[in-house]
C-alpha cells in the first residue's frame, strides 16, 4: 500500500486528471483542495514527512478550521502531472490552532508550495463548511474556456448570468437552484480576491470569475467536478448559439414559468430573486 492508493488520494488525483481532459487546465491554470476527513487524515498520516514544513501564515484566518488537514494541489504545478508525479504536484496541509497558518506534513517534494490560491480555497471552505453544516468538503478552480467567454461580453451580475446559463439547458436549475456568483475582475491569487469570492459563497455554491474562470464548491469530488462540468457545459452552448445567430439573444429559450415547473417538480427552492 501507497498514500497514492487512499481513497482520498485517489479521488483528488483522478480529479485532477479529468479537469485536464476536459482543456481546462492548460500549463498550471486552476487549483483544487480538499478537507480531509478524520478517516482520511487516519489512512495517510503513516505516509507523513518525519519533520513537517515550517508554519507559513496565509494573511488570512478561519478558526473553526483550526487543525484541519488539507490536500492542495502545487503553485505552479500542472494538473496534467498530477497523476504522474503525484507526490511532487500536490500536498498535504495541516491547519494550525488559530487557524491563520499552515504547515506541509506530506508531498510538494522539491520545495513546492500550495496553490496560490490557498489563502481563497481556505477563507472559502470556512464559509461553505458553514453554510452546508460541515458537509462541503470541495473547492475547485478551473480555467473553463467558455465561461470566460460570456464574461468577456454579458454584464458582469450573478442574475444576468445565472438567468442566461438557466436557460440555456433544462437541467442547470436543478443542479444550481441558487444561481452562480460573479466577481469582477481582480488580480488572482490575493486576499482582495478571496474576501470577495467568500462574500458571494455565503449564498452560491459556485463564482464566476470574471476573464479568469470558475470556482465551485460541494460535499465530494463528483458532485463538485459535476457542477463545474455542467455549468461550462451550459456556457458552452450559449457561446455556440450566439456564434450562429449572430449574437442575438435566443429566438427559442425555456420561460421562467418553466423554470419555476422544474423546481416544483424537482422539489427544489429556486432563487426566485432571479426570475421574472
Ligand atoms: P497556482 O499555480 O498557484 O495554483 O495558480 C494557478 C491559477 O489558476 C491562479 O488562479
Ligand atoms: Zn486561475
Amino acid at each position: 500500500m501507497s498514500i497514492e492508493e487512499t481513497p482520498c488520494i485517489q479521488g483528488f488525483v483522478r480529479m485532477c486528471n479529468d479537469g485536464w481532459n476536459q482543456g481546462w487546465h492548460e500549463r498550471n491554470g486552476g487549483n483544487l483542495t480538499y478537507r480531509m476527513t478524520d478517516e482520511d487524515v487516519a489512512a495517510v498520516k503513516p505516509y507523513f514527512t518525519e519533520e513537517p514544513g515550517n508554519w507559513v501564515e496565509m494573511g488570512v484566518c478561519a478558526e473553526d478550521l483550526a487543525g484541519q488537514y488539507f490536500i492542495t494541489t502545487g503553485s505552479g504545478k500542472y494538473m496534467r502531472n498530477v497523476a504522474l508525479a503525484t507526490s511532487d504536484a500536490i500536498g498535504i496541509v495541516e491547519i494550525n490552532d488559530k487557524g491563520d497558518s499552515y504547515r506541509i506534513v506530506w508531498g510538494l517534494d522539491n520545495g513546492g508550495r500550495p496553490t496560490s490560491e490557498f489563502p481563497t480555497h481556505f477563507l472559502n471552505h470556512s464559509v461553505r463548511a458553514k453554510a452546508t453544516q460541515g458537509a462541503n468538503r470541495v473547492i475547485y478552480h478551473a480555467h473553463t474556456p467558455a465561461v470566460i467567454a460570456m464574461t468577456n461580453i454579458l454584464p458582469l451580475d450573478a442574475r444576468t448570468f445565472s438567468r442566461e446559463l438557466w436557460k440555456t439547458m433544462t437541467e442547470c436549475i436543478v443542479v444550481f437552484p441558487m444561481g452562480v456568483g460573479v466577481v469582477p475582475w481582480m488580480v488572482p491569487g490575493g486576499s482582495e480576491i478571496a474576501v470577495a469570492t467568500s462574500e458571494l459563497m455565503k449564498t452560491y455554491d459556485a463564482a464566476i470569475w470574471s476573464q479568469h474562470g470558475l470556482f465551485c464548491s460541494g460535499p465530494d469530488f463528483d458532485t463538485t467536478f459535476g457542477l463545474m462540468h455542467t455549468i461550462e457545459k451550459s456556457a458552452q452552448i450559449w457561446c455556440q448559439t450566439r456564434a450562429i445567430n449572430g449574437n442575438q439573444p435566443f429566438a427559442n429559450t425555456i420561460t421562467d414559468e418553466g423554470l419555476r415547473q422544474i423546481g416544483k417538480d424537482f422539489n427544489i427552492e429556486v432563487n426566485e430573486a432571479f426570475l421574472d
